[in-house]
């Protein structure tokens, strides 16, 4: 919307302002006054479950989503690696570093801000972190080099198959000195970073093979500069294409290896980088491709525990993007997000879901720290008062309540969760007959007339959370709007922290 510059167009935004508190505390008090209460525990238990479903390798013992079996046991097997193990990014059967990377990063953020109130579940998602990880120690235990996927994209694309009869190409795909990718890469060490501090007491030795492993990945990261899709650009893109530039991973790389060591050079090449990655550049984006908002957040924890002075100009980041998610709040003219009528942040480009979640990890995430620090943020345009803590921890609650089912379509979106929630969720291996039940091979095109049917699916993904919505919170469930549909690791990843918080807060 172009900015009025009239006197009654200040008095007319002025107004809209004021309504729109009075709507947000109306909703705040209709949430008070007895909606049903979720079951966070519930939820979160189902949120953590779901990452067995997409698990690529060889299943332990203990594996609780039953109707899944081995797969991908020779990956990499051609080239002379060993690249068995990790996740399936969605609903297929491709393993994308990139945002496996990142959902490692984040389902480790989680378990160190939001563990605590995690209960017996928290061994849960440590195992979920140690199943990336593995992997990920496998792609980068040569140096120099990352494998950044197993499987072509495009061949794998072409077939409804399940993973345990999966026999597309699996073209492994890597970077290194002459074809860099700092992106991947530098995922790639925050991720294993952010795990080292997970595991720092649990299992210290694991911990710091992790950390070393950081350290040398975030080397070469930082050495051989580009963006894995430039290298790679027919196998990743469209798919996980670097749209964004890979500066905001070589940030964020450093913002994790400072976190867990702890040393003066992150520190010095944070500051040193940040205006010539431009990282003042869409500072209210959060996801697979772009990190700077959680760059932000992360850092001001720094800065609000009065520990890192030098770290402010990420703070100032951080309050603006926090601003820019308040309805009827702004700071410096950013964007303001757009919600659909029924209360669920929208963004354009497709599964939504992604950015209600990490978004919302980030503003909780925020919170705490403000809380600590006994602070708040102050938004232009905000009433009189400034942003407080619990207004933001509201915030993300009214998030993870919509994807629960307090919605317009009054389901979950969470598979197994609640009552209604999606039945044909766009996913192979749910959508198919499990080995189980169907032990014969059922080859590429042989799983079409599964993708066509509308019956539901056979197999529960529990704890899948899919892309979501449309912007007017209407809900198609159907495999063909994969968009909608199709659920992903990076939108679960967010949730497990969230859902842990408001497990042991239920009333914010
Ligand atoms: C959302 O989906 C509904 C039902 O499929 C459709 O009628 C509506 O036009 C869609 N809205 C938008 C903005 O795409």
């Amino acid at each position: 919307m172009p900015a009025s510059h009239s006197h009654s167009g200040i008095l007319l935004a002025a107004m809209v302002r004021v309504t729109m508190v009075i709507a947000m505390v109306m909703m705040v008090m209709v949430m008070v006054s007895g909606e049903k209460k979720h079951d966070y525990g519930d939820a979160l238990r189902k949120s953590i479950l779901f990452f067995q479903g997409q698990r690529s390798g060889k299943l332990p013992a203990n594996q609780r989503m039953k109707w899944r079996g081995d797969s991908g046991m020779r990956d990499g097997a051609r080239h002379g690696v060993d690249l068995t193990g990790g996740y399936y990014d969605a609903g297929d059967n491709v393993k994308f570093g990139f945002p496996m990377a990142f959902t490692t990063t984040l389902l480790s953020w989680g378990v160190i801000d939001f563990g605590r109130g995690m209960g017996d579940q928290l061994n849960e998602a440590v195992q979920a972190v140690k199943w990336s990880t593995d992997y990920l120690l496998k792609t980068t235990s040569v140096p120099d080099v990352v494998y950044v996927q197993v499987g072509d994209a495009f061949k794998d694309h072409g077939c409804w198959e399940r993973p345990e009869d999966m026999d597309t190409d699996r073209t492994v795909y890597k970077v290194d000195k002459d074809h860099p990718g700092s992106d991947v890469a530098g995922e790639s060490a925050a991720a294993l970073a952010a795990a080292s501090i997970v595991f720092r007491y649990r299992n210290p030795k694991y911990s710091r093979l992790l950390l070393r492993r950081a350290v040398e990945v975030f080397r070469f990261a930082d050495r051989y500069r580009g963006a894995y899709s430039n290298s790679l650009r027919a196998a990743v893109c469209p798919f996980y294409c670097d749209f964004d530039g890979y500066q905001d991973e070589l940030l964020w790389g450093a913002a994790w290896l400072h976190k867990a060591t702890r040393r003066r050079v992150y520190r010095e090449y944070l500051l040193r980088n940040q205006k010539v990655f431009g990282a003042d550049d869409s500072i209210n984006e959060f996801g697979w491709d772009n990190k700077h908002a959680g760059i932000n957040v992360l850092l001001s924890k720094e800065v609000l525990m009065g520990k890192i002075d030098v770290l402010q100009s990420f703070r100032r980041n951080a309050d603006d993007f926090i601003c820019s998610l308040i309805p009827g709040a702004s700071r410096n003219q950013l964007e303001n997000v757009q919600y659909s009528p029924g209360g669920l942040l929208y963004k354009t480009g497709g599964s939504n879901m992604q950015h209600v979640t990490s978004l919302s990890f980030l503003v909780l995430a925020y919170s705490n720290y403000l809380s600590h620090a006994r602070k708040t943020v102050s938004c232009d345009g905000f009433s009189n008062s400034a942003a407080s803590p619990s207004l933001l921890r509201r915030l993300a609650k009214r998030q993870v309540d919509y994807i629960l089912g307090d919605n317009p379509m009054r389901m979950s979106y969470m598979v197994g969760y609640g009552s209604k929630y999606p039945k044909r969720i766009h996913h192979r291996g749910s959508s198919l007959p499990s080995i189980g039940t169907h032990p014969r091979h059922i080859g590429c095109k042989g799983g079409s007339v599964y993708y066509l049917s509308s019956n539901p699916n056979p197999n529960l993904l529990v704890g899948a959370v899919v892309g979501g919505p449309n912007r007017t919170d209407a809900f198609p469930d159907s495999r063909s709007y994969f968009q909608e549909s199709e659920p992903t690791t990076y939108i679960n990843a967010p949730l497990v922290g969230l859902l842990a918080y408001f497990k042991s807060h239920p009333v914010v």
